[in-house]
């Protein structure tokens, strides 16, 4: 495909962090790398799924074997990184005397962590009034030793500056973002990830898509971040089928688990989008799991937004692998909504909001409408989205 004509803002910054190791059984270098970076005795942060499936004695066992003290596993984290559990792990921490972190999970245990460790750093013992600043930036200081290990391959939090995380008394997601809150490093083992169900993996798959689109197609967008995110989509549609369908392919796990850190670097700086907004609002008010609530929203906002920025859809069409060439960059911009549709389909994800309940009826979405449209992430959708269109997008998605 020839270049198209891309413009983007005059000034933007691009932040590189974190180190990145990538090796199946990279764990056994958890020890090692640990100690360069000075900790000694480290918690695991984690879920009780993850426990119960094997993942993170793979990785315990790797610590044991080292010379890093295992201080202790909290394992309390479910979904969605919640304050109330982001301040008994920053106890636990304490109470270990630990001095470095392990993550070991998928996005709600990596932002947990993220906060748990904001926490440590600045003696705090309740994350809420941190949260409802939403930006740590002024004093902020390098925090103690982090290690990830993403468990899934999607939501990029091991390479990302912010946090979500759900105010459950508010019912709503709040965005954090603190300059070294994400790991030290981001160690990404694709063994740990060949026992993620399919539905999880598919969905999972999709938010990195998703923060590969929204990415690219931001009114932050510029040409590092569309490297990137052009990658991860190449990546994505040729892996993420083979994933879903073969779970114990070990190439197209560490595919996958690439494209998820590629596309969170793609879209850390210039933010997401429409269906970014209008997921973290579903999530809030009816538990729709970040992923699937992308995987439902995208194609809708997608094609929402194709005639606004219709050439950067056409670089996206040709990243999916379709033949734009002699297409118009509307034409090709319907292509990459189809091909999202297409790629929906093979990987077994149906779901529709008529499925978790979300109502039929406008006068019912308003509180849904004005969550989305108060999404931070609403002004970086290249369409600026009033509630009249959040609710279009809502309703077509039913
Ligand atoms: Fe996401």
């Amino acid at each position: 495909m020839k270049y198209p004509n891309i413009t983007f803002e005059p000034l933007f910054s691009w932040v590189n962090r974190p180190r990145i190791m990538y090796s199946p059984g990279l764990r056994s270098e958890v020890g090692y790398e640990m100690a360069q970076l000075g900790g000694k005795r480290a918690v695991i942060f984690t879920d009780k799924g993850l426990v119960a499936a094997g993942i993170v004695e793979m990785v315990a066992e790797e610590v044991r074997k080292s010379d890093l003290e295992l201080a202790g596993v909290f394992d309390s984290i479910i979904q969605d990184a919640r304050i109330d559990i982001i301040n008994a792990g920053a106890a636990f921490y304490r109470k270990c005397g630990a001095d470095c972190m392990i993550a070991v999970g998928g996005g709600s245990v990596m932002d947990t962590a993220k906060a748990v460790n904001i926490m440590i750093s600045g003696g705090n013992d309740d994350f809420q009034p941190l949260a409802d600043q939403a930006g740590l930036w002024e004093g902020a200081k390098q925090l103690p030793p982090h290690i990830a290990f993403p468990t899934t391959a999607g939501t990029g939090c091991e390479v990302t500056n912010a946090m979500v995380v759900l105010d459950v008394a508010a019912h709503a997601k709040l965005q954090v973002t603190h300059p070294y809150c994400n790991c030290d490093i981001a160690m990404l083992d694709p063994e740990l990830t060949i026992k993620l169900p399919a539905k999880i993996t598919a969905f999972t798959g999709i938010d990195a898509l998703t923060h590969a689109i929204e990415g690219i197609t931001s009114t932050g967008a510029e040409p590092i971040a569309d490297a990137l995110g052009l990658h991860a989509i190449r990546l994505i549609f040729k892996y993420l089928p083979i994933a879903v369908k073969n779970p114990e392919d070990i190439t197209a796990r560490g595919h996958m688990l690439l494209a998820s850190s590629i596309a969170g670097m793609c879209f850390v700086n210039t933010m997401t989008g429409g269906v970014h907004a209008t997921a973290h609002a579903l999530g809030a008010l009816y538990g729709i799991p970040h992923g699937l609530a992308n995987a439902i929203m995208l194609p809708v906002v997608m094609a929402f937004n194709a005639s606004e920025v219709p050439e950067r859809y056409m670089m996206i069409a040709d990243a999916m692998g379709l033949d734009v060439k002699d297409k118009k960059p509307v034409e090709a911009a319907k292509m990459a909504v189809k091909a999202v549709v297409s790629l929906k389909k093979k990987i077994g994800l149906t779901d529709t909001l008529k499925d978790f309940k979300v109502p039929n009826d406008p006068a019912k979405l308003k509180p849904l409408v004005e969550l989305a449209a108060a999404d931070g992430q609403v002004s970086y959708n290249p369409h600026y989205l009033e509630e009249e269109d959040i609710l279009k997008i809502y309703m077509k998605a039913i």
